[in-house]
């Protein structure tokens, strides 16, 4: 049986860090509340230049380097955000054009926050397949662009970044299964109103848009759903959470975190948390997260990961690996 592997992970922040105090000079807000509700303690905000697009390209550089593939490797590119530079050409065919990259599959997918595992579970059917041999998987966001900077009660949430893996075919175990869902019916508890053919748009009040999210159903509907997805992965492989090494939640807020781990009965040693220096960085949360355990030495080959996202629509999903 053939199985995808991540051979490589990068992540790339932007240099602007903005802390809770900078947005107690905002915002009627303070550290201590931000730190309370959210664990959030910073977050990198993308310049007026950066583009999402730039974002993908310096991830996707370390994760090539660190997987030891050239671009020559890479036979397609999938990038999970809500952010993309433009509506069109699609942000896969702006970062392969950056990258010097040419004819293979690039496409992204928008599924909110949980855009990296949707990407992670689209290119795993491609190798697995046989149709690709070395994927680019990206999840990156400018989600503060979309940010209404006078709203304390979602401007203190978010950051910006990037995190990327190559996917290669192997033999031994890699990605063991992926579990993706979305329920349209909460589509009005967390959304931007602004898109090609919006009603604001076609009202001409696209200058009111901002991001609309009613925090506590928000907060519910997620703990009981990355509960209840992590549960589906491991009992579809016969797996204890005992079993599990490491958790990788997507990081909007720690205590959703708490309540999920707590749920798995997982201890929080065993969860990556990135939340209090990267903010809720929607899709590229979970790569990101994936990244600073690889690399500091946590996250070691062999061992058992459980990635999950959760994220307007909402949408959600799951994927357990073998690293
Ligand atoms: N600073 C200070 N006070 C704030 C504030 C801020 N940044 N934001 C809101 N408040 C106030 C509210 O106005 C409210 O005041 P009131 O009691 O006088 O009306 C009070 O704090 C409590 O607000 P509430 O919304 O009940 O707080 P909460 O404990 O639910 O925390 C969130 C708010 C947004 C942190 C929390 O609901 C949450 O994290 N939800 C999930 C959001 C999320 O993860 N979204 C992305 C999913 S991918």
């Amino acid at each position: 049986m053939t199985y995808s592997r991540i051979v490589g992970t990068g992540r790339h922040l932007p240099e602007r860090i903005m802390t809770n105090a900078d947005l107690e000079k905002i915002v009627e807000t303070s550290d201590e509340w931000i730190r309370t509700r959210t664990g959030v303690e910073r977050r990198h905000v993308a310049g007026e230049d950066d583009t999402t697009s730039d974002l993908c390209v310096a991830a996707a550089k370390k994760a090539m380097a660190a997987a030891q593939v050239s671009v020559e490797d890479i036979d397609l590119i999938v990038i999970g955000t809500t952010t993309p530079d433009l509506i069109f050409p699609n942000i896969a065919t702006l970062v392969q054009e950056k990258m010097g990259i040419h004819g293979c599959p690039a496409f992204s997918i928008e599924a909110a926050c949980t855009g990296f595992i949707y990407a992670l579970t689209t290119a795993d059917k491609f190798i697995t397949t046989g149709t690709s041999k070395c994927a680019l998987v990206i999840g990156a966001e400018v989600i503060t662009k979309l940010v209404d900077w006078s709203d304390r009660t979602t401007c203190v949430l978010f950051g910006d970044g990037a995190g990327a893996v190559i996917l290669q075919p192997a033999e031994e175990q890699g990605i063991i299964s992926c579990h993706l869902g979305a329920d349209g019916q909460y589509r009005d508890l967390l959304y931007y109103p602004v898109g090609a053919g919006s009603q604001l748009e076609k009202a001409g009040i696209v200058e009111e848009a901002k991001i609309l999210m009613k925090g506590n159903e928000v907060f519910k509907v997620a703990v009981k759903t990355l509960g209840g997805v992590a549960t589906e992965a491991l009992e579809a492989n016969g797996i204890s959470k005992d079993e599990l090494d490491w958790l990788i939640p997507h990081q909007a807020n720690l205590r959703i975190i708490q309540a999920t781990a707590k749920r798995l009965g997982m201890p929080l040693e065993k969860v990556i948390l990135t939340v209090q220096d990267h903010g809720n960085t929607s899709a590229a949360s979970v790569p990101m997260a994936l990244d600073v355990g690889v690399r500091d030495g946590r996250i070691k080959r062999g061992q058992l990961l459980l990635l999950e996202a959760f994220g307007g629509g909402f949408t959600w999903g799951a994927v357990l690996l073998r690293y």
